[in-house]
């Protein structure tokens, strides 16, 4: 399984890279805008730092602008992703621009019917949004089920990429149901590294190495 950052802070980017754990970055316009900076130059830094696909959106919500965003954002740098929304405008522009052999991934996915026409659209990822669901009472893990199974049924090449991750659970699940990747904020990806008995275990181990006096080195 894949794991994407969910961010546009460049210093938390920087600080994931060389981990070993996260191999691209996502934005929105909400994440954007956060950072207080320019787009263009928010995206071309990221995509400096990580080999790894940067999702990239569009704002336009007429099919000819989305178009023309996103191939200004391709032009930023060979590893962008567009990202585009689920709406008809959003899948024609889907489908010019996988064409064109641009990856796509196609945003604020909430049902499997969404996330069919996607892939049918040439989409490179379908984004569901897990946490978003579950704010609503709906089953977000459901859908990612439901996803990955119609894909795997028609074999489609287009990867799951699980959104708005809120927590460690919501990881584990996606691992489980075999979605390709996550997406989650820097805080995620680090409470998953962490467990009381590691945290015990190395101190007792270090104590005990203490009292013999060695040193490895
Ligand atoms: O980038 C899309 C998604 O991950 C947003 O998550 O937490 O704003 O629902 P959230």
């Amino acid at each position: 399984m894949k794991f994407f950052v969910d961010t546009a802070d460049v210093a938390e980017i920087r600080s994931l890279i060389g981990t070993g754990f996260m191999d691209g970055v996502t934005t929105n316009p909400s994440l954007i805008a956060k950072s207080g900076r320019k787009m263009s130059e928010v995206i071309a830094e990221i995509c400096a730092l990580t080999e790894g696909p940067v999702s990239a959106e569009v704002t336009a919500t007429d099919h000819e602008t989305m178009l023309k965003e996103g191939r200004y954002l391709r032009g930023i740098a060979k590893n962008v992703a567009v990202k585009v929304p689920l709406t008809e405008a959003g899948l024609r522009t889907c489908k010019v621009l996988s064409d064109e052999g641009t990856p796509v991934n196609v945003t604020l996915c909430f049902s499997a019917n969404q996330a069919l026409l996607a892939a049918k659209a040439g989409a490179a990822f379908i984004s569901p949004f897990v946490g978003r669901l579950d704010d609503i009472g709906q089953d977000g893990m459901g859908l990612i089920a439901d996803v990955v199974q119609i894909y795997k049924n028609y074999s489609f090449r287009t990867e799951v990429l699980v959104a708005s991750i809120r927590h460690p659970i919501h990881v584990l699940q996606s691992a489980k149901l075999g979605a390709h990747v996550g997406t989650m904020p820097p805080a995620v990806i680090r409470s998953l590294l962490k467990h009381p008995l590691t945290d015990r275990g190395l101190e007792a181990f270090l104590a005990d190495w203490a009292k013999t006096g060695q040193s490895i080195l």
